[in-house]
């Protein structure tokens, strides 16, 4: 997608080196980070530098990638197999992050510009994916929809388009209005932030609204539909998304408002029977007690919002059963999100 006027992906790697965008300076900088070696590209993901299924999917198939060009000629085996458990242990949830890594590695068996290929692969795969999630999103969007969107999934959150956004993108790129309810998405603020900052740039209108804004604007019927991403989508259909995802699915069945996921196969995960399989990761508390932002006179800075002395829990994802989801938007085509539909995207000639 453009900034500045200049195409960009969220993660690429060229010769050794992976480049991101900083997804925690956004949006108050747009910078560009370098990561040299693969505990490099370890750090970013650990630290949410770069997040979302599809990016750090990514990321972590380049981070493996790195891994093979920098082993050593004595102990490469060792090399390889400390860097993958040192890559999968970056972050739990996203199915992502280990399919790439599973195919990185194979793949690396036969040479390491094996690995470079393969990981370069799974990023252009993931950005035509995305782009093809538009298409058939797309056909859901009436013209003068409101949409309601959860947390980032827009390109951001992959390496081009998105999942959540790209029908977005699409529907305004066919002249359609569209107008975008942003949930801000404690406690990382990834709607307020991200999607925000995408839909700024892309020039299409939408608010942010508090996470516990939802119930009353669906009420009124002032949505029409809900798209959110995923990061691991189970056999069953069961989700794993941003926490607060679930109270979304709730609310939209509550009053009868259609609610999408938007995800590539590569999210879904035939060896996870239900989402009580999927782990979620519970992050560091000071994620919820201190937030960051810019002053009126530029500053940035990060501060105390809760009361001191307290302490809190940080659960990062939530699952959603599959009975409260209307239809899972992939590559291939809108599916059903039961057993039978999501087999049929591995094993039929779609
Ligand atoms: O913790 P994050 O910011 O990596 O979580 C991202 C989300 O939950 C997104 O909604 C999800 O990855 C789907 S879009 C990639």
């Amino acid at each position: 997608m453009q900034v500045n006027g200049r195409e960009y992906r969220a993660v690429w790697m060229e010769g050794s080196t992976v480049f991101m965008i900083d997804q925690n300076e956004l949006p108050f900088e747009f910078k560009i980070v370098e990561a040299h070696q693969y505990q490099d590209t370890c750090h970013a993901i650990r630290t949410m530098l770069i997040r979302g299924a599809g990016a750090i999917g990514a990321a972590a198939g380049f981070a493996m990638a790195q891994a093979f060009l920098q082993a050593p000629k004595k102990g490469t085996k060792e090399f390889i197999l400390n860097a993958r458990y040192e890559i999968e242990a970056t972050r739990p949830t996203a199915r992502n992050l280990f399919y790439a890594v599973d195919r990185v590695f194979r793949a690396g068996s036969g040479s390491s510009e094996h690995a470079v290929i393969e990981a370069q692969d799974i990023a252009d795969e993931d950005a035509r994916d995305s782009r093809n999630i538009g298409k058939y999103g797309n056909e859901l969007i009436k013209d003068g929809y409101s949409i309601c969107t959860h947390c980032n999934a827009g390109w951001l959150a992959f390496v081009d388009y998105g999942t959540a956004l790209s029908p977005v993108y699409r529907a305004h790129k066919k002249g359609k209005n569209v107008f975008v309810y942003v949930d801000e998405t404690r406690p990382r603020g990834q709607g307020a932030r991200l999607t925000a900052w995408e839909l700024f740039h892309a020039g299409i209108p939408h608010v942010i609204i508090p996470d516990n804004a939802t119930a009353s604007l669906m009420s009124q019927g002032k949505i029409n539909i809900m798209i959110v991403g995923a990061d691991r989508v189970a056999a069953n259909g069961d989700l794993a998304n941003k926490i607060g995802t679930l109270e979304k699915a709730i609310i939209a069945r509550t009053f009868n408002v259609p609610f999408y996921v938007a995800a590539p196969c590569s999210t879904i995960d035939l060896d996870c029977e239900s989402g009580s399989h999927i782990t979620i990761e519970e992050r560091e508390e000071d994620e919820v007690l201190y937030q960051k932002g810019i002053d009126r006179e530029g500053e940035i800075h990060e501060i105390l919002v809760c009361s001191p002395g307290s302490h809190a829990f940080n659960p990062a994802f939530d699952i959603t059963p599959a009975h409260l989801i209307t239809g899972i938007i992939t590559e291939k085509g809108i599916i059903k999100p039961d057993e039978r539909s999501i087999l049929s995207l591995f094993t039929e000639n779609k």
